[in-house]
């Protein structure tokens, strides 16, 4: 294991160009189950920018070599290795014609050309292109591509590649063929084949120039009716790419095809994209609220990437962020749109989307960050890539281009985004190209700015403030630091450009007009402030009372910010501040303090199940009852941090003891609060057909978490008797759903009873059967032992690891989703996670290492469940075999 790093490591410093260009690509492909013959005919020549090299290096790996021709002839001057051929004494301009073959059936890894149910699909990002036929597989080789397919006519009747069908026709012996032309040149990465029985629902809109186009969504024939919610999503987001960034679709048709074993979301393949059933399919009956949100965030994602990722891409991997963070911002700003142009609140539908951003952000990249994966937004440093498709490259990378907008406004940062492409379309760039744009069309220096590409780990902002009565001033010091890397990483730090916007709250409750000491008159009520030095004092004057400071508004920056807020300061905000987002942060930030203090208490001495913080119970009591606040926002400050947030945040993760701390506290406010739950859940029906809009899914969420704490309540036959009824009556599974997961956590024979019929209802729905693992993985009642039941579906007929989904719903939503049975103090937990790790090594490296990453914190726990989970690390190490989990477990190891 030592030597893994030194000899597998690539590091970004090492990056050159490629030695040789390919500018087309002619693809034929026979396409069987078994053995796939691909002849692949490209014009190769010399790249005038790079360093001589006398030998041309091609990638390509588990395939069978059959013939290979330069210009015509066959050429033997080559070698064959695992990772690819080398060709000897090559000329500068040539045409090499390369005939492999590869095996779909046998491809159980689900990249390079695979089957799912029994037709054929690829994924190529980040290097599955060299699975399917020798290249040189890297984003900064871009061809244009001429895709012929040819296929049995009644197993596969249709064949779909990248860009557009330029002839089609039948062929000998039941087969039939499509060829197909992507006029853009594009990395390797981006190629994409279907050949499949599948069924499209089409439409054909006129985009803002008056072109004609042709939008497809292709899916198994049983899946027609789940189709409309993604269609509509991409019409959206080409509307709205059109008018909020000018940028229009450039192909004359687009295609969306389902899949239902994928690895990850969806790939932005060109023209055809490529997505996991789960975020393409939906009906009332099978897909909720989230499902629907999801859908129109991934298919926009997708879209959005047509610009930002295939018409301006990444020069190499580690610019993944490039596309990435910039196209989740980009579907994040989508998301907040399409919400506030439905919404009668547009500015809190937005802050509920930004809420909702940052939970994740917070969950997910703030841990990662915190531990042996840190890594800067721009790594410099992969064993392997796939390892990197991050929270950090993706979530703290949307922040990091939200934080240009923030800085350059609107206005601002769209003129950057039309520099960008006026410079780039068509070539292959870095992050710096990116910043580069945005500080040429603002006249302004970000050199600073890189910092945020190049650092890792969380910054802190400490702040200090101090009111001087007498000369009405009021001082805010912020100081930014960072905690030690993880794993004695080395890092660099200098201070980062942060925008940190700070209000004033005044004792009655209104923002105060701020007016800095160097300033004639006061200004608006939030204060972008450029924090640029370790540490800088803004000071305020004309404050006649000592105000309430409202930190980081809207969450302007990526970053934890530390201030002594007493109770009372946080539950004065929690109901008066004029900035939604951090309304809801005073709320968590009170919750999250009394339930540390209640997990403490749980550690050493039983938890006093009475003892609480009635000021809290009161505080979130008035905002639940606030008929003026959103359903949705409610919900959202109503919704407690989750176990592992909690867990993360104590000295050493204690997850019984975060559980019972939780768990009492929900208890509490199920019980203090019973009567405006029962009434929250009468008032927040939503009679008359399912409708996905936003206040609708406000009222659903406020109604369903009103049945989820009612659970908790002494009022046990009541709930019982509500959940059985909404279980019975849902029109969708929103509804469904939530009541079934009620009714199992009430337990006893009417659960057992709806997750029969659950089953039967939705047998021939994988994604709903998902669900129903999923339900069962998560549930936390005391007295069940839920690693049996997950063991016990591990046997299910309708259990496979084979499907990344089931596995996702199934084991991990049971390691990552239910702390306190998982780490239960047995530790067969552990045991079941590196059994599983195993198991998947082999079969879906990738997958595999996804889980292997579950553990990663483990230093993190106290000292019984760490060293348990030390010895299933390393029992994993003993026997993986994958790069991908070799990397994820060195790491946490080290
Ligand atoms: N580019 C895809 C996206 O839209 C993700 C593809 C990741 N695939 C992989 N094998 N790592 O985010
Ligand atoms: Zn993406």
């Amino acid at each position: 294991m030592p030597n893994l790093a030194a000899a597998n490591t690539i590091y970004r410093t090492d990056y050159t160009s490629p030695p040789f260009l390919i500018d087309t690509i002619e693809l034929d492909f026979e396409l069987e189950p078994q053995r796939t013959t691909v002849i692949n005919k490209m014009q190769v020549r010399r790249n005038p920018e790079a360093k001589y090299s006398p030998k041309f290096q091609l990638d390509g790996e588990v395939l069978q070599l059959i013939s290979l021709h330069l210009d015509g002839m066959p050429y033997k001057n080559v070698q064959i290795d695992e990772t690819g051929l080398t060709l000897y004494e090559v000329p500068d301009a040539f045409e090499l014609t390369i005939t492999s073959a590869c095996e779909p059936a046998n491809n159980t890894s689900l990249m390079g050309l695979y089957l799912s149910n029994g037709h054929f699909f690829t994924q190529c990002e980040a290097q599955g292109f060299r699975k399917i036929t020798y290249f040189l597989d890297r984003p900064d080789v871009m061809a244009r591509y001429t895709v012929t397919l040819r296929a049995n006519k009644t197993a596969y009747p249709i064949l779909l590649s990248n860009g557009n069908l330029i002839e089609s026709g039948d062929l000998a012996d039941g087969k039939h063929y499509a060829k197909w032309h992507d006029p853009f040149a594009k990395p390797s990465y981006l190629f994409a084949l279907v050949a499949a029985q599948l069924v499209a629902l089409e439409e054909r809109i006129t985009t803002r120039s008056g072109a004609q186009k042709l939008l497809q969504v292709w899916v198994e024939a049983h899946d027609l009716d789940k189709t409309r919610h993604a269609m509509d999503s991409l019409i959206h987001a080409i509307q709205w790419d059109e008018a909020r960034f000018g940028l229009e679709l450039d192909l004359e048709r687009f295609m969306l095809v389902a899949v239902s074993d994928f690895n990850m979301g969806a790939m932005e393949n060109k023209g055809l994209n490529i997505f996991n059933t789960q975020y393409v399919l939906a009906n009332p009956q099978t897909a909720t609220d989230i499902d629907y949100t999801n859908i129109e965030a991934v298919v926009g994602h997708e879209y959005f990437h047509n610009w930002t990722g295939n018409r301006v891409t990444c020069r190499d991997w580690f610019q993944l962020s490039l596309k990435e963070g910039l196209t989740v911002f980009r579907d994040q700003e989508f998301s907040a749109d399409m919400a506030a142009a439905d919404a009668v609140n547009a500015a809190a539908a937005r802050a509920n989307q930004r809420i909702e951003n940052v939970r994740i952000l917070q969950q997910t990249q703030f841990t990662e960050d915190a531990g042996p994966m840190a890594h800067p937004v721009r790594p410099e440093s992969y064993v392997e890539i796939n390892n990197f498709y991050t929270a950090t490259v993706y979530e703290k990378g949307a922040e990091v281009v939200r934080m240009y907008q923030t800085l350059l406004g609107r206005e601002g940062f769209r003129q950057g985004m039309d520099l960008y492409f006026q410079r780039h379309d068509g070539q292959a760039v870095t992050c710096d190209d990116f910043r580069q744009a945005m500080a040429d069309a603002n006249q302004r220096d970000l050199t600073q700015f890189e910092g945020w590409y190049s650092q890792l780990g969380t910054p802190y902002v400490s702040v200090r403030t101090r009111y001087d009565e007498a000369a009405q001033t009021y001082a805010v010091t912020l100081a930014q630091h960072h905690k030690p890397a993880p794993n004695a990483l080395q890092v660099v730090r200098a201070p980062l450009l942060i925008p940190f916007a700070l209000g004033l709250v005044d004792t009655n409750g209104q923002d105060l007009a701020l007016q800095l000491d160097n300033e004639n008159a006061p200004g608006a009520a939030t204060r972008m402030l450029e924090l640029s030095a370790a540490e800088q004092t803004f000071c305020f004057i004309n404050v006649r009372r000592r105000p309430v400071p409202s930190l980081l508004r809207d969450f302007s920056a990526p970053v934890i910010v530390e201030y002594d807020y007493t109770d009372d300061e946080l539950i004065f905000l929690l109901a008066h501040d004029s900035d939604p987002f951090n309304r809801w942060a005073a709320g968590q930030q009170l919750a999250t303090r009394t339930l540390l203090t209640h997990a403490r208490q749980a550690e050493n001495t039983q938890l006093n199940t009475h003892e609480t913080n009635p000021a809290l119970i009161e505080a979130f009591g008035s905002v639940l009852r606030n008929p003026t606040l959103t359903p949705a926002f409610r919900a959202q400050v109503l919704t407690l941090p989750t176990e592992a947030y909690l867990a993360e945040h104590m000295d050493e993760a204690n997850p019984a003891a975060v559980h019972a701390a939780r768990q009492n506290l929900r208890v509490q406010l199920a019980n203090a609060l019973s009567d405006d739950w029962f009434a929250i859940y009468a008032q927040h029906q939503t009679p008359g057909p399912y409708q996905p809009t936003p206040a609708a899914m406000g009222q659903r969420a406020l109604k369903n978490l009103a049945l989820s704490y009612l659970t908790d309540s002494e009022h046990t036959e009541r709930t019982l008797h509500l959940a059985q009824t909404q279980y019975d009556t849902a029109n969708n599974m929103s509804d469904r759903g939530a009541a079934l997961s009620a009714l199992i956590h009430l337990g006893g024979e009417l659960a057992q009873a709806a997750l029969t019929d659950f089953y039967q209802r939705f047998e021939n729905e994988p994604l709903a059967i998902d669900k129903w693992f999923a339900f069962q993985a998560r549930q936390t009642r005391a007295e069940m032992d839920v690693i049996n039941v997950v063991r016990t579906l591990l046997r299910h007929p309708a259990f496979t690891s084979k499907n990344p989904n089931r596995v996702r719903a199934l084991i991990f939503s049971f390691i990552s989703g239910n702390p306190a049975q998982f780490h239960a103090p047995h530790g067969a937990g552990y045991t079941l996670w590196a059994e599983q790790v195993l198991a998947l090594d082999t079969l879906n490296p990738q997958l595999a290492a996804r889980l292997a990453r579950l553990l990663e914190r483990w230093r993190k726990f106290i000292p019984p469940l760490r060293e348990q989970m030390h010895k299933a690390l390393e029992t994993v190490l003993a026997s993986a075999q994958s790069k991908d989990v070799r990397e994820i477990i060195h790491k946490a190891l080290l």
